[in-house]
């Protein structure tokens, strides 16, 4: 008993010595991220970085960058590698607030790095050669520590849940961080010999922006606005100006002119937040994608549809009384219309997809977009049963209605019917 005593005593003195005399690194504790980094600038003449990074293993990535924006700085981003023992270290480079890609540089993995399922952490303690002067091609960019400057700043970023990705593939495709950080350490209490040792949850040798050390949102309201938006439009207003159109458009051809360009307005306000985030990932900067195809297809038909409908206005001008239902050209609009309606509500799909959306939230669309139809059907059989009920009505009968229509009067209609 006395000597485990002993043992324990000694084992803690040596480990206390270890933690006084070596660490000359700086080390910063996330509780938000339940994240620890550890930095430490080796004194050997060499220009490495020796870094250290656990997270919780279920962010897509945890990343480090050396710098206070992304652009041009080398960030350093740990995913769990495939096998799912380990971890990948991906040295990236980008130009801008994008997805960062691979740049080969050399790192070397020491013991302690890790995928520790038991805890839910992914580790990873190694060293970036040569990285410290490291400078791009760009030279707006300066070197991942700035020599000559008492402090250097840190980035940190994490990626969202994604289930169980796992690669070893240095270029893999990453997501937008669900949240970020940056720091500064003190770069003369991060040099010496020691490297990162074994950092713990204590904040050492780091400040803050504006004293502020806590974990930032990574907004993304470009991406909400474009989903909220195309969800109104398929759900709302698209439903809601085909009724219009169908059922009142013959009476009174202006209302379904100002729900239809409502329509058509909404689309194109909802696109441009969508054109903006598809330059953030690689996978979607060249427009390639089904989700996008699907959309700018639609959108290329709805302004031909939109065209259309004015053309079939004029050739119909005041005739529209007399061919009730419409001739082919008024077919044609109404049916290539509500394929934009059905191409709309599909594509929304796509995009939950395409943005790896919880499946409940794919459910709650599935069931309204499903819902719209089935509260649809019956008031499109109910109306369609109404107004055909009506049509053997004699054109002196429907122009006599017509002639009573007071305030909503459309002025070209009555134009029309007078030249009748
Ligand atoms: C697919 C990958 C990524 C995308 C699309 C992306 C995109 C963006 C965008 C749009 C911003 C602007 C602020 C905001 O809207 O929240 C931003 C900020 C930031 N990102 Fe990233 N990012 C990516 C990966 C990374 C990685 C790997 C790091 C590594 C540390 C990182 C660190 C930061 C930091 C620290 C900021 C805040 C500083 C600033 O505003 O310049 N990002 N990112
Ligand atoms: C990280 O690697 C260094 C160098 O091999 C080693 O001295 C240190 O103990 C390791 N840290 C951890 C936490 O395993
Ligand atoms: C750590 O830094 C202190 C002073 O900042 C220095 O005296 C010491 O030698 C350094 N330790 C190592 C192992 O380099
Ligand atoms: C840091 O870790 C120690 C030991 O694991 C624990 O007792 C302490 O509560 C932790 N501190 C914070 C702020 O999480
Ligand atoms: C940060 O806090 C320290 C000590 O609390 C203070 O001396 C310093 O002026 C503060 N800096 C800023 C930018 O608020």
């Amino acid at each position: 008993m006395a000597s485990s005593l002993r043992w324990l005593a000694l084992y803690l003195l040596s480990h206390l010595h270890l933690v006084l005399a070596q660490i000359n690194a700086s080390t910063v504790f996330i509780p938000e991220a339940n994240t620890i980094i550890g930095i430490n600038l080796p004194d050997d003449g060499s220009n490495d970085i020796n870094f250290y990074i656990t997270s919780p293993e279920w962010y897509q990535y945890s990343a480090i960058g050396f710098g206070s924006s992304m652009a041009n700085s080398l960030m350093l981003v740990m995913y769990p590698s495939a096998d799912g023992r380990s971890v990948t270290v991906s040295p990236r480079f980008t130009d801008g607030n994008t997805e960062p890609t691979h740049h080969p540089l050399r790192i070397t993995l020491h013991p302690g790095t890790e995928l520790f399922p038991a805890i839910g952490q992914m580790t990873a303690n190694g060293t970036c050669h040569s990285c410290r002067n490291l400078q791009t091609t760009n030279p707006a960019s300066s070197p991942a520590i700035p020599p000559n400057s008492p402090t250097a700043p840190i980035m940190f970023a994490v990626g969202p849940n994604s289930g169980s990705f796992s690669s070893d593939d240095l270029d893999a495709r990453i997501r937008r961080h669900v949240a970020h950080g940056i720091f500064n350490i003190d770069v003369a209490k991060s040099s010496g010999s020691g490297g990162v040792g074994t950092p713990t949850n204590i904040t050492q040798h780091v400040t803050f922006p504006d004293n502020d050390s806590s974990l930032k949102k990574s907004s993304n309201k470009a991406a909400t606005a474009h989903g909220i938006l195309f969800a109104i439009v398929a759900l709302a207003i698209a439903p809601f100006d085909t009724l219009v159109a169908a059922f009142l458009g013959r009476r009174w051809p202006k209302l379904h002119i100002a729900t239809g360009s409502t329509y058509f307005l909404f689309v194109l306000g909802a696109m441009v937040p969508g054109l903006l985030i598809s330059g953030e990932h690689v996978l979607t900067a060249k427009m390639g994608t089904g989700h996008q195809v699907l959309g700018l297809l639609t959108v290329g038909v709805m302004v031909v549809v939109v065209g259309w409908g004015f053309v079939v206005r004029r050739k119909a001008g005041g005739q529209e009384v007399e061919s009730s239902g419409g001739g082919w050209m008024k077919q044609v609009h109404a049916w290539s219309g509500r394929g934009v309606w059905v191409a709309l509500l599909v594509n929304n799909g796509l995009g939950l997809k395409l943005s790896e959306q919880t499946k409940l939230l794919m459910l709650g669309y599935a069931v309204l977009a499903g819902g719209v139809f089935v509260f649809l059907i019956p008031i499109y059989f109910c109306l369609w049963r109404c107004t055909s009920a009506r049509k053997p009505k004699t054109t002196a009968e429907e122009d006599h209605e017509l002639y009573n229509m007071p305030s909503i009067y459309d002025h070209e209609a009555r134009y029309g019917y007078g030249r009748q």
